[in-house]
């Protein structure tokens, strides 16, 4: 197994992978704007769906109200949301957030596996969806998966950012048979793991997890990160992983 990081660097890669995850997904959305692309991190769009309207990376004190200056320069929409990882180094910025009219709304682990060479497993594919098409067929199916109770603007707006970002996007075991995906993110050092999902006629079956481990050797040597409710830490733990930190989700509506 590889050498764990540094606790520092391994909440800034991480921070760094998810802001890369959500600006990606974010741009090509109709009326996005990357109002800064610097700390903090102001990118703003029609409102829905949350990565394509938020507010992240706040590192000292004053950041929080640049953030608020930038945002007083363009029409903002009714619901903005801000993340707030373990990197931030903005002074007490949960109390800054909630003066500021923001309130949490959810709390994901961050997990991490280190790097670990692998064999591939024999009754297991997958298919790496490049075509238009193609990607869209997988962002489709993660969209049900994920989002199937939500309105279908906010639908329609994941599942075309989705299938053109620049992320990678698999289906097990093909695309035109597909019964799970998931969407890696790369960025300096770290894979990320974002959308994982297998069909619910196919859950509880092992899928899931070979998924997980096939992703692990797909970003060898680079470790894995990912993001993930509290009930799913035990199933991560025993797929190799363990938890390092938070992402708190704050929203603040107009
Ligand atoms: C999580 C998920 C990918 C697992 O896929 P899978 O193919 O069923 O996984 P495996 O067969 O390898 O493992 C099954 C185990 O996962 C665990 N598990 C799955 N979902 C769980 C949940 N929501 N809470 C707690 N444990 C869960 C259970 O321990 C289950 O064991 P069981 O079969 O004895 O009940 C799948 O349930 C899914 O697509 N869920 C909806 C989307 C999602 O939550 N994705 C995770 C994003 S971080």
């Amino acid at each position: 197994m590889g050498c764990p990081l540094e606790h520092r660097v391994l909440i800034e890669r991480t921070r760094a992978n998810i802001a890369a995850a959500y600006l990606e997904l974010a741009r090509p959305v109709p009326g996005v704007h990357v109002v800064r692309d610097q700390q903090p991190l102001v990118v703003m769009g029609p409102g829905q769906p949350s990565f394509a309207n938020f507010l992240m990376e706040f590192d000292d004190a004053e950041a929080l109200v640049r953030a608020e200056a930038a945002l007083r320069t363009i029409e903002v929409p009714s619901t903005i949301w801000a993340f707030h990882t373990d990197a931030d180094r903005a002074p007490d910025l949960s109390g800054q957030l909630r003066e500021h009219g923001f309130r949490r709304m959810s709390r994901l682990l961050c997990m991490v596996a280190e790097p670990e060479a692998t064999s591939s497993e024999s009754d297991f594919t997958w298919e790496p969806a490049t075509r238009p098409a193609d990607r869209d067929t997988v962002a489709a199916f993660m969209v049900r998966q994920f989002f199937g109770n939500t309105d279908r603007q906010a639908q329609a707006g994941i599942q075309l950012g989705t299938s053109k970002s620049v992320h990678s996007l698999y289906a097990t075991p093909s695309v035109s048979r597909m019964t799970g995906g998931v969407m890696i993110v790369r960025s300096e050092g770290m894979g990320g793991l974002y959308c994982l999902c297998v069909h619910p006629d196919h859950q509880g079956k092992g899928l899931g997890g070979q998924i997980v481990r096939a992703v692990r050797r797909e970003v060898h040597p680079d470790p894995v990160m990912l993001q993930c409710d509290a009930t799913l830490e035990r199933w991560y733990q025993a797929l190799g992983f363990r938890t390092f930190g938070h992402v708190d989700a704050y929203c603040r509506d107009r």
